[in-house]
């Protein structure tokens, strides 16, 4: 939800630079976006609606500056036009900021600066008129600690000020890492932004400050005291944030999971036993995620109930406050976010540890928010995930529950060979020919108004979460169910033609599935069967390995494909599409 990316130091293409960055941020909002530096000695602002992709190499050539700050937008508070793009200025021209957030008592603050003075609907701009008030009465510095003082709400900002050869960033619940390169610095929402210059790292916390000068100083917001902190090696490359080959990243992740289920299993043997014995000895275990990672906490369900014998309760993170009074210090809420940033997990997080519980993170961004502020965080390993539309994240979170689900049972060595061999299944399963037919599948599907999913067991969740994945990035109306539930209702939507995809895996509950199958195409469906085995029920068969209790990990992936096939085919961007952003930073 909206990325920043600021430099400072020795290169004095600093413009450049940040729509470079931002560029590789455009998956956290791409609704408009702006950039702003020093040059001449007075505040330069160069902002626009659409996408920062389309910023053509070097367009700021003629602008040299040391120092620039930028921002891409996914509207929160006001609507997509110029003038509520990032940087906002305050009324003289001389304070430029970028936010990510949201200040609850915008309104508050601006019925009492007057809104005359305003030039957007944003909650921003009141963070830059503020600071331009104090600073006519005290130092820049000051300024920006005397704002921070009188906002409520989650942020991330980065402020400069005309004649003053230094950034200042804060941050309270959005994300912000200072990127350390040699001379130079570089402060963004996310790694991949300055991956191609430096691999070293300083996480800025909640209620922190920092200075980027000529070297970076950190402070408290709470008592005012400098911080000293760790450098950070992240061990990511650079190419794995980039698209490579690939027309889109959607894709390029998607075949990504032909290694990423392996590195998923890549574990500290006594991490896992740690965590094996936090969950051993929880007495109320609860799953929480958002989107996707809510899918994978259902499934992540079965495979405790069906491997380690174990009840998990599942809430998504948004509707799991309200459960609050069956948490105590015994309990363990198990939070599942690829971003680790999501504001509603992070609510889910606040809400058990208020009551005593503990918990644990599967999260794929280290050092993120979530996996930062729990007790317990296991990272999936999926390296950067670009793409709105979780793919290769989704696999690895499902490996890593299915491979806790052993472990519980005193099986961990038995789980990897079993997550090892459905590796090196999907491994098999991605070939050319398994692409082209998949899109043949999306070509004769692709003008359907609406398209149905049905799965039983561990793949129900499978169902939603196809759902999903075909909602997103096709704009087709797709609604997944239990296969079961479909003569409760669903099966009154069923017509001539009308596409579904049953997802049949190799288990006891196979025969009830092909039935329900059945049932949609006594009414006229269009079947598409994903499975092990053929069915004369099938229209279209799509054969995935036959991995057993693994079933979801090969069933979804051409799931995803079909997704990602009916998006290019109608012309869309399966990258970006409307109105979503990658991490949601936001209630
Ligand atoms: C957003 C994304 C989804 C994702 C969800 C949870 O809605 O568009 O793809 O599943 O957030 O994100 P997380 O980073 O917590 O897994």
């Amino acid at each position: 939800m909206c990325g920043i990316f600021a430099y400072k130091g020795k290169r004095d293409t600093s413009l450049d630079l940040v729509v470079k960055g931002l560029q590789k941020l455009e998956y956290r909002g791409y609704d408009s976006w702006g950039v702003a530096s020093e040059i001449d000695d007075n505040i330069f602002v160069e902002k626009s609606t659409g996408k920062i992709s389309e910023v053509k190499e070097g367009a700021f050539a003629d602008k040299k500056s040391h120092m620039a700050i930028g921002h891409t937008r996914w509207a929160t508070h006001g609507g997509v036009t110029e003038e509520n793009a990032h940087p906002h200025l305050d009324g003289d021209g001389e304070i430029a900021i970028v936010h990510n957030g949201i200040i609850e008592n915008f309104q508050e603050i601006r019925d009492e600066l007057g809104h005359g003075i305003f030039k957007s609907e944003t909650d921003t701009e009141v963070i830059a008129q503020l600071i331009g008030k104090y600073r006519k009465e005290m130092d820049f510095k000051e300024a920006v600690l005397k704002t921070i003082e009188r906002l409520e709400g989650r942020y991330a900002i980065v402020v400069m000020n005309k004649g003053e050869e230094f950034l200042i960033a804060a941050r309270r619940g959005s994300p912000l890492i200072v990127g350390v390169g040699e001379d130079e610095y570089f402060l963004a929402s996310d790694i991949p932004a300055f991956l191609e210059y430096t691999q070293d790292v300083n996480y800025l916390d909640d209620n922190e400050l920092v200075v980027v000068d000529g070297g970076i100083e950190f402070f408290s917001l709470e008592t005012g005291e400098k911080i000293e902190k760790r450098l950070v090696n992240i061990d990511w490359q650079a190419e794995s944030a980039e698209k490579g080959d690939y027309d889109h990243y959607m894709l390029k992740e998607i075949m990504e999971q032909k290694e990423t289920i392996l590195r998923a299993l890549n574990q500290d043997e006594d991490q896992i036993n740690t965590v094996v014995e936090a969950i051993k000895n929880a007495r109320g275990t609860f799953f929480s995620g958002c989107g996707t990672a809510g899918k994978v906490c259902m499934t992540g369900e079965y495979f405790f109930a069906a491997i380690a014998d174990r009840h998990v309760n599942f809430q998504p993170a948004s509707e799991f406050p309200i459960y609050h009074h069956f948490l105590r210090p015994e309990s363990l809420l198990v939070t599942v976010s690829q971003s680790g940033e999501t504001a509603d997990v992070l609510e889910a997080m606040e809400v058990a540890k208020s009551k005593g519980s503990k918990v644990l993170s599967l999260v794929n961004v280290e050092g993120s928010t979530i996996s930062r502020e729990s007790d317990y965080s296991l990272l999936i390993n999926a390296g950067p995930e670009k793409a709105v539309a979780s793919t290769k994240a989704t696999t690895s979170q499902l490996a890593l529950l299915l491979l806790l689900a052993y472990a519980i049972k005193g099986q961990l060595q038995e789980g990897r060979r079993h997550l090892s061999e459905v590796g090196s299944q999907i491994n098999d399963m991605l070939n050319p020919r398994f692409l082209t037919y998949i899109k043949e599948v999306a070509e004769k599907v692709k003008e359907a108004n609406d398209l149905y999913i049905i799965g039983k067991a561990e793949n129900y969740p499978m169902a939603l979460e196809a759902a999903i994945k075909i909602q997103e990035v096709s704009y087709i109306h797709a609604q997944g169910f239990p296969a079961g539930e479909l003569k409760h209702g669903p099966i009154a939507l069923i017509t001539e033609g009308t596409p579904c995809l049953s997802i049949i895996a190799n288990d006891e509950v196979k025969a009830d599935v092909i039935n329900n199958t059945i049932e949609l195409k006594s009414r006229g469906a269009y079947i598409i069967g994903i499975a092990p085995e053929n069915n004369d029920v099938f229209d279209e068969w799509i054969k995935v390995p036959d991995v057993g209790v693994a079933s979801p990990l090969v069933n979804i992936i051409p799931i995803q494909l079909l997704a990602y096939y009916l998006s290019t085919l109608k012309g869309l961007d399966p990258d970006m599409p409307r109105n979503l952003a990658k991490s949601v930073t936001v209630k």
